[in-house]
């Protein structure tokens, strides 16, 4: 029957933005495009001032290096086979971190990396266990002028009782080098570590080795962070700007020649570049006679209305070869126009750049406009949505910086088993998707679209009984529910998770007929149990339920066959909706029949068998503990870490009318009246610890096909639901 895929489709706003393209793109080796690391270096005997990022001012300016820098040589021809001991990671790819030396305690943004390493599933406190080695001495800031600047280095690094020549170690940097030559140098031997470092360049950065990383402000979020800015996805996507810039100009000095000849573009209708010559302490004994007129046209404009109305955003050098600005512009979704001759962009081993930003020649800055202009509107597009899927994915806060840096490094580990970079430069990203469940694409919820490919058959059937203390399980239900299973035309098997403290009836009693039933007594009486990856589950699809849920066997079949195109989301019955409360300064968890829902009760949903894992092994620390101990709000973590790495919704499906008051809570409400307090403090709870809210509201709603049209019974796919509802 034609009509058999057809569903009555209600939106009227979906709330997500599809930006899952995939598609195998081998990466050009970048590198040999880059033609200009032929040419001599650019800048090597400028007269290099203060530098905007970390900004010493200018009254150190005859201030010459001093102290313990004594200018080593890295270990030149590093690679993991020379330098690197595999045999350490042969169990796990754990990290350990040094103990916090009290005479040397880091700075406020690198205990954040610190602090998100140790609460991290990398993290093991015992070395001899570790793959990697985590220093706890601070060296984000080797510039020698910075308050944070850690001196006698060498010596200190040289107690380390498992220093080890830096064989393992990563070492995180952010500025190195000082007026006036800033210098890539860290002003102690790294010896055999990996360099992990802000403005690396070319000539510096030992390939496939080494990990250049962006350059983030100190108050760049630690955990979650905001999304990116792109908001619409309307074609063609031209904003009022074409380019854009506001920044800094030196007048002399490095990175000074670009910014001074920007005034030349500058056309004031789609080319705004805007230039102060206001900074630092002196900034008008070196003025020149433009700097009058650029400031004033400088003020016109503000900085964050520029960028978010700009197609392209001009990235410039700064006194180092990155800059925050880079960030800033990937998250507004302006596509970077990078000018910064020899830089090694931020993950370049893993992220495809050429498919979000334009890389242009400091020297041939004239040529800029024409360039941009050649960018087709579909082009265009596509490099501006993936520059939020890269800032989503990669930068939106430290953690997820620090785990990129790991995740690249156990990529390396695992050698022939590493992450295609198609799954680093589409979505979902490399960081949702963990090779220890499988190295094989398709068994994850992601791919199985962009690939082709259709999503499992059959689902297995998991009942959560849960009631218990003085409760009795009325096993009537249960029963009435096996049954109706075990008709549906896709169940493979039914799995009866155990976590009453009444005894189990046995698993012949259970009304299965020809497919297997099993009761797995739960052993810690956790909620957690229904979710934990039970070897019994072995389709995709897991459809889960409460005892006590009455679904019928049409609306059973109905919720598989949604799922199976919908393979990544939770797809079920019960919906329920978060809002930010003002009244409480927090959110609020209401069941209240609303226009939207952000929530699907795991009660009665079938989701994909890789939640599972997530939820079991990959939860941030503390959200299981916190289901635990309120033994409440499994499903609400579900959903958090599911929307937390699609971005999306789950969807919800129409249920019969008595059904609505009979799901999941309506236990609780007799038995707990602090049952919607304390799902919202879980909420609450969860949002502080994962630093941000992950659930989107969606009004989407899916109906079985001819529900209600006025057709005969027997041309009714669902006819079961009809019969029984209203
Ligand atoms: C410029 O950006 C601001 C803030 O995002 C927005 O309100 C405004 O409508 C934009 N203007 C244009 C012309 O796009
Ligand atoms: C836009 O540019 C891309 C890349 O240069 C090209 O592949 C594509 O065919 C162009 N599209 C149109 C509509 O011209
Ligand atoms: C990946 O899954 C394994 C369990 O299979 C877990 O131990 C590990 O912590 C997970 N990795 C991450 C980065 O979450
Ligand atoms: C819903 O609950 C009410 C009261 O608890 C009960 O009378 C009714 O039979 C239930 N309906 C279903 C479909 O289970």
């Amino acid at each position: 029957m034609q009509a058999k895929k057809r569903y009555l489709l209600l939106f009227s706003c979906c709330a997500f933005l599809s930006f899952g393209y995939f598609g195998y793109r081998h990466f050009k080796s970048h590198r040999q495009n880059k033609w200009y690391q032929h040419l001599s270096h650019y800048s090597e005997d400028l007269d290099l001032v203060h530098d905007e990022d970390i900004s010493p001012s200018p009254r150190f300016r005859n201030r010459r290096t001093t102290g313990d820098h004594d200018n080593t040589v890295t270990f030149k021809g590093c690679t993991m086979e020379s330098c690197f001991d595999f045999t350490l990671c042969e169990k796990d790819f754990k990290v350990y971190v040094y103990p916090i030396d009290d005479n040397a305690s880091p700075s406020s943004s690198y205990m954040k990396v610190l602090n998100i390493i140790q609460d991290s599933n990398y993290y093991t406190s015992d070395p001899s266990q570790a793959c990697i080695f985590v220093l706890s001495l601070d060296t984000l800031d080797r510039d020698t002028l910075s308050k944070e600047y850690v001196r006698n280095m060498p010596h200190r690094i040289q107690r380390l009782p498992l220093w080890n020549n830096g064989q393992n170690h990563i070492i995180f940097n952010l500025y190195s080098g000082t007026f006036p030559e800033y210098t890539e140098d860290l002003g102690f031997d790294v010896g055999k570590a990996i360099l992990a470092k802000a403005s690396i360049s070319h000539e510096n950065f030992r390939m496939g080795f080494d990990i250049s990383l962006p350059l983030f402000h100190k108050t760049h979020p630690e955990r979650g962070g905001d999304d990116g800015y792109l908001e619409s996805n309307k074609f063609p996507g031209t904003k009022k700007y074409l380019l854009s810039f506001k920044g800094k100009r030196y007048v002399y000095g490095i990175g000074s020649e670009t910014r001074n000849s920007l005034y030349h573009l500058h056309n004031e209708r789609d080319i705004v570049l805007l230039t102060t010559c206001k900074h630092g302490d002196s900034w008008k004994e070196y003025k020149d006679e433009r700097c009058d007129h650029d400031n004033a046209e400088y003020d016109r404009y503000d900085y964050e209305v520029l960028m978010r109305n700009s197609t392209f955003c001009l990235v410039p050098r700064g006194r180092r070869l990155g800059s925050f600005r880079f960030l800033e512009v990937l998250q507004a979704g302006c596509i970077p126009v990078l000018l910064a001759n020899g830089w090694e962009l931020p993950f370049s081993e893993v992220i495809d750049w050429s498919q979000s930003t334009i890389q242009a020649d400091e020297r041939l800055l004239l040529q800029v406009p024409d360039i941009v202009r050649s960018i087709n509107a579909s082009q265009m597009l596509q490099m501006r949505q993936q520059t939020q899927l890269m800032w989503n994915q990669y930068f939106s806060s430290i953690q997820k910086i620090v785990h990129s840096t790991l995740e690249i490094v156990a990529d390396r580990v695992r050698r022939h088993r590493a992450r295609p970079l198609s799954v680093w430069n589409s979505s979902p990203g490399a960081l949702a998707i963990n090779y220890s469940f499988s190295d094989y694409l398709p068994h994850f919820p992601f791919y199985l679209t962009s690939l082709g490919m259709t999503s499992c058959t059959r689902y297995t059937a998991v009942i959560s009984v849960s009631h218990g203390g003085s409760n009795p399980v009325h096993t009537t239900p249960l029963y009435k529910l096996v049954k109706n299973i075990a008709r549906s035309k896709y169940v493979e098997r039914i799995v009866v998770v155990w976590t009453s403290n009444q005894v189990a009836p046995t698993e012949s009693r259970l009304p299965g007929g020809s497919i297997p039933v099993h009761i797995v007594v739960a052993t810690d009486n956790s909620i957690s149990a229904r979710h934990h990856p039970h070897s019994l589950v072995t389709t995709d699809a897991v459809f889960s339920l409460d005892e006590d849920v009455s679904l019928t066997t049409d609306e059973l079949d109905f919720a598989f066959t949604v799922w199976r195109t919908f393979p990544d989301r939770i797809v079920g019955y019960p919906a329920r909706s978060h809002h930010w409360d003002d009244s409480k300064s927090g959110w609020s968890y209401t069941s209240r029949w609303t226009n939207s829902y952000s929530l699907v009760l795991t009660g009665a949903a079938v989701y994909h068998r890789y939640w599972q894992h997530v939820y079991t092994y990959q939860s941030p620390s503390g959200l299981l503990s916190t289901v635990k101990t309120t033994s409440n709000c499994d499903d609400i973590l579900m959903n958090f870490l599911v929307s937390a790495i699609t971005r999306r919704p789950p969807i919800k499906l129409t249920q019969r009318k008595q059904y609505k008051d009979n799901v999941s809570e309506a236990r609780w409400i007799w038995t707990d009246p602090s049952h919607f307090h304390q799902r919202s403090v879980c909420l609450n709870t969860f949002v502080s610890l994962m630093g941000h809210m992950p659930l989107r509201h969606s009004n989407l709603r899916l109906d079985p096909v001819l529900f209600k049209d006025k057709v005969s019974m027997q041309r009714k796919k669902y006819r079961q639901i009809e019969k029984i509802g209203s």
